[in-house]
């Protein structure tokens, strides 16, 4: 089951980043690739340069999830859609910020797998690719955020388990900085996402994500990739935080 016997694709988060460089990479193989986002200028343009099909759609709308995608007959998911609303700290995140991460994060990627997965198994062919993070894997200062892509990881490794004998795989990829609108679309303040956006490193760039995507869906039937956890180079995870408790009041 290697790319070339797949043939078309769902994309979720296909307007930017990760999700549009999935949906090049795929469609440069010559996959019939359904892009799925909210900003539909944004997806025309990358239907106007790849040939990909637009489905403008907002994830936290359960039922158009199901009335758009429940006969929908695609060989691969990529479950990429995300945010990190609330990653300026708990202490500081809104109730709002609390419910669009969850909600788009963790249930709108069960609703997307609910309604498209029955047709793979009842097919015997399918690859289910998760976007997880490190952030799902390590604490990293990520309550909301880091809880929500824990519950991807979660996901992944018993929807690995509930796929057994069903001839469809799945793989769980999980970036670590990825030079993207992410942390635009996640931080109210402007300053705070420049600063997230530009750590003095190299970061990871959308393609390199994209590129181990394929390599997970390219590889021979009998190798199921579970789990990719890539990181630029000059990022880690670990290490000890100490402080000493201060005053309160
Ligand atoms: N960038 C990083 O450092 C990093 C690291 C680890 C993991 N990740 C994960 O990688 C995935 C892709 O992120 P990215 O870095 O490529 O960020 P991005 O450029 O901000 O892409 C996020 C995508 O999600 C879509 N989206 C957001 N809310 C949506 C909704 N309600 N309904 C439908 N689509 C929605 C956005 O499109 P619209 O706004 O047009 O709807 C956009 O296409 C996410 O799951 C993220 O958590 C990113």
């Amino acid at each position: 089951m290697a790319l070339s016997d797949y043939k078309s694709a769902l994309v979720t988060g296909a307007s930017s980043g990760i999700g549009a460089a999935t949906v090049r990479a795929l469609t440069g193989r010559g996959l019939t690739v359904h892009a799925l986002a909210r900003r539909e200028q944004r997806l025309q343009e990358l239907a106007d340069e790849t040939g990909c099909l637009p489905i403008v759609l907002d994830l936290r709308d359960r039922d158009a999830v199901y009335d758009h995608l429940a006969a929908f007959d695609v060989d691969i998911l990529v479950g990429n859609a995300g945010t990190g609303r609330g990653m300026e700290g708990f202490l500081s995140a809104s109730p709002e910020d609390i419910e669009t991460t969850l909600n788009l994060n963790v249930l709108s990627l069960l609703h997307v797998l609910r309604a498209v997965l029955p047709g793979m198994v009842k097919r015997r062919r399918g690859h289910v690719i998760h976007l997880g993070s490190v952030a799902g894997l390590y604490p990293l200062y990520s309550v909301i955020y880091g809880g929500s892509k824990g519950a991807v990881h979660s996901i992944n490794q018993n929807l690995r388990i509930e796929l057994m004998g069903s001839g469809v795989r799945s793989t769980e990829i999980c970036p670590g900085r990825v030079q993207t609108e992410f942390f635009d679309a996640s931080f109210d303040d402007a300053k705070k996402a420049e600063a997230m956006k530009e750590p003095g490193i190299e970061q990871l760039t959308a393609e390199d994500i994209a590129d181990a995507i394929v390599f997970a869906l390219d590889a021979p039937r009998r190798m199921n990739v579970n789990l990719i956890e890539i990181q630029p180079t000059e990022q880690t995870f670990g290490g000890f935080t100490m402080a000493p408790i201060t005053g309160g009041g």
